[in-house]
């Protein structure tokens, strides 16, 4: 494990950028930036939207004018790519700017702002990677359909057993990095874009044996809006671990026989 110190002394999480990706949350990005700033005041935000249709784009560039200690920027894209998409377009800009810990969180409330200095205490102490966790003891998941349910934890299962991991949570979307281990990730060759593009950021990190440390977070379920998960990021994420697992498997094959 590296220092947990930045170059210019102090913690890492004094220079926090927390980065939240946002297609059709009109409604709710104003409640979730303004929980976000009364719970972490001296963190910075960085709303990456894809050109929403309606309007959070304009919404994200007001929040950011009215804010007197301009804390927060917005990232206009040109359309809809995928969450995986405009988070490494959030990590690369967060990099580029010297940022040493960069946080992921939704738009519609779900994960709840008052638990970041939790994570990023976890951080300061030493975690790569601290994942907000529905699975740890303390953790939950509120107002889920049970369809939800069952996806979330047979994922989760399916993971630990194919990859041989034993992280609770790996789909979690509630996250905070240190800006060392993603800058040393080739982030170009991260293609995925649902909740495998989770699994695949913490597959990365572990591979590069960097430390995950899961802190307890109750998920609420959004109220408002629509969440944007479908078949096909289900499926993305299935046939992703099977083949990182394979990949994993043979590499120790490779290894055992000798060549
Ligand atoms: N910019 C951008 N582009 N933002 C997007 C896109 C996109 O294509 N798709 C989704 N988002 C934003 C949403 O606006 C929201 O702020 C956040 O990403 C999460 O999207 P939801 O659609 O609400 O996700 P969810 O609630 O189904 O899934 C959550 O839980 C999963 C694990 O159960 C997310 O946190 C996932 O990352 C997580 O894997
Ligand atoms: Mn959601």
């Amino acid at each position: 494990m590296t220092e947990p110190t930045t170059p210019g002394g102090g913690a890492p999480s004094s220079r926090t950028l927390v980065i939240i990706p946002t297609y059709d949350e009109r409604d709710n990005l104003p409640g979730v930036v303004d929980r976000l700033l009364t719970a972490a005041p001296d963190v910075s935000v960085l709303i990456a939207d894809d050109n929403s249709p309606d309007g959070t784009g304009e919404i994200a560039d007001r929040l950011a004018a009215e804010d007197a200690r301009g804390r927060i920027s917005v990232l206009h894209r040109k359309g809809k790519e995928g969450l995986g998409a405009a988070y490494i377009a959030g990590f690369r800009w967060g990099l580029e700017r010297g940022y040493t810990v960069l946080v992921e969180m939704d738009a519609d409330g779900s994960h709840p702002p008052e638990r970041l200095p939790a994570m990023l205490a976890a951080v300061d102490n030493g975690a790569d990677l601290v994942i907000g966790s529905r699975y740890v003891p303390g953790g939950d998941v509120l107002n889920w359909p049970w369809q939800r349910h069952v996806i979330s934890r047979g994922g989760n299962i399916y993971s630990r057993i194919l990859l041989g991991v034993r992280i609770k949570d790996i789909t979690a979307g509630y996250r905070a990095y240190r800006a060392d281990a993603l800058a040393e990730l080739d982030l170009d060759t991260i293609e995925s874009k649902g909740y495998c593009f989770q699994i695949d950021m913490t597959w990365r990190l572990l591979n590069n044996d960097r430390t995950v440390v899961e802190v307890p977070i109750t998920f609420t379920e959004r109220t408002v809006g629509q969440s944007k998960m479908s078949e096909s990021i289900f499926r993305e994420a299935a046939v992703n671990v099977a083949r990182w697992g394979w990949e994993k498997r043979r590499r120790q094959l490779k290894a055992l026989v000798g060549r």
